[in-house]
């Protein structure tokens, strides 16, 4: 029996959610065709916006589809810092913080050394929290300069939250477009993009049971930017290419499902996280729980267990059929400490030993203990292996 508690890296797709994507699959037609063909198409295409539109409270015109988070965020990134330089040439700083996930960092990184962007990490302390006060005295020194400011909802890796209401209130005075990373967030917390006022933010299907390839940028009314492909103009210019109805469909639904399961899956899903920290704070005390003083998303566990790696837990703990990770799935395989706890001022060796459990909606008490049995032979092994030298 395998125990699934890595829903951060992916989520199982949901039978309602496989249903409709392959039903839609067997439909012929190019949503851009005259015909009757390609407008049934259309149709379902433009039923699964409004749909994805109601489940993030935006427009429908606001939603931008793209193959998945990693190009939302960076069609966010590179668009609004193209726009706004294009704008104002001195515009070259992007703000952010060293706990985004690689698909935030990577494109700002690629601006620096490409294209005569500056960067300003902010200060993030050891829970996690990123310093707004740092960000708010900045821009009232320096805000003629700022392309772009772009900070995840919800941390992946640690599950702790960034205000962003707050953030969007603090750049706001200074005209300067916010994007988020809500890829962890949505289906987790509730969120209206309305009533956060950010310019453009990046879901996931396969965050949510839905299918992987399938996400959205969210993209204000009143915000430009400039697309990173081009082509057929689909997509109000920003994301040329065909459009890919079935993965729109499921993603709607799925998007649908989880937001109205959130509230009784948030409840549930937290028992079950405390449960498993208790548990796993008596099994070890060796273990810090990450980020226990900042505010978290409900079914995320974080721990680092000194004088051991994460990988080596991660190791024994699938040789007894328990899915746990160490932080982002796509630095899996990585050797090093995670750089999230690294931006949160933890040394290389206490980052090394970090493990992440996430929970989801097939979750169950009986998960919860059948890792809580597998973790002390685990971690016995792990210890007796050390770290890295
Ligand atoms: C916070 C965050 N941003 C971006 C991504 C990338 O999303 P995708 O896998 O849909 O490209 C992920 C996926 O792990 C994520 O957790």
């Amino acid at each position: 029996m395998t125990v699934y508690l890595d829903y951060a890296a992916t989520t199982p797709l949901r039978k309602e959610v496989f249903d409709c994507y392959v039903t839609f699959l067997q439909q012929l037609g190019n949503p851009s065709s005259v015909h009757s063909s390609g407008q049934k198409v259309r149709r379902a295409l433009e039923e699964a916006r409004e749909s994805l539109a109601r489940s993030v409270d935006c427009n429908r015109n606001e939603v931008i589809f793209t193959s998945g988070g990693t190009e939302s965020d960076n069609l966010a990134i590179k668009g609004l810092y193209w726009q706004r330089k294009a704008e104002d040439d001195k515009r070259n700083i992007i703000i952010s913080a060293g706990t985004e996930h690689h698909a935030v960092i990577d494109p700002i990184e690629w601006l620096e050394k490409h294209d005569g962007a500056e960067i300003l990490w902010l200060p993030v302390d050891s829970e996690g929290v990123i310093d707004l006060d740092f960000l708010a005295t900045f821009l009232s020194e320096k805000a003629d300069s700022v392309a772009v400011v772009t900070l995840m909802w919800a941390n992946n890796e640690t599950g702790v939250i960034t205000d962003i209401p707050r953030v969007v209130e603090i750049a706001k005075q200074y005209g300067i477009p916010v994007h988020s990373d809500a890829i962890a967030a949505f289906g987790h917390l509730p969120l209206s993009f309305k009533d956060s006022g950010l310019a453009a933010m990046s879901i996931s299907a396969h965050k949510i049971g839905g299918p992987v390839g399938a996400g959205a940028l969210l993209v204000s009314r009143a915000t430009k930017l400039v697309s990173l492909v081009h082509g057929g103009g689909q997509e109000r210019g920003m994301r040329s290419g065909t459009m890919n109805a079935p993965v729109a469909k499921a993603f709607a639904l799925a998007a649908e499902i989880a937001v109205n399961e959130l509230e009784p899956e948030m409840q549930r899903l937290k028992k079950l996280r405390d449960y498993l920290v208790t548990e796993v704070q008596s099994i070890a005390p060796v273990a810090k729980h990450t980020g226990s003083k900042a505010q978290r998303m409900s079914h995320n566990a974080h721990f680092t267990f000194e004088g051991c790696s994460g990988d080596s837990l991660l190791f024994l703990l699938d040789q007894q059929g328990i899915c746990v990770s160490t932080g982002s799935a796509c630095q899996a395989g990585v050797n090093g400490p995670s750089h999230v706890l690294v931006a949160m001022g933890r040394s290389s060796r206490d980052a090394y030993g970090c493990l992440r459990m996430t929970l989801g909606q097939e979750s169950t008490q009986e998960d919860i203990d059948l890792f809580l049995k597998a973790l002390p032979a685990a971690l016995e092994g792990a210890l007796k292996a050390g770290l890295p030298s």
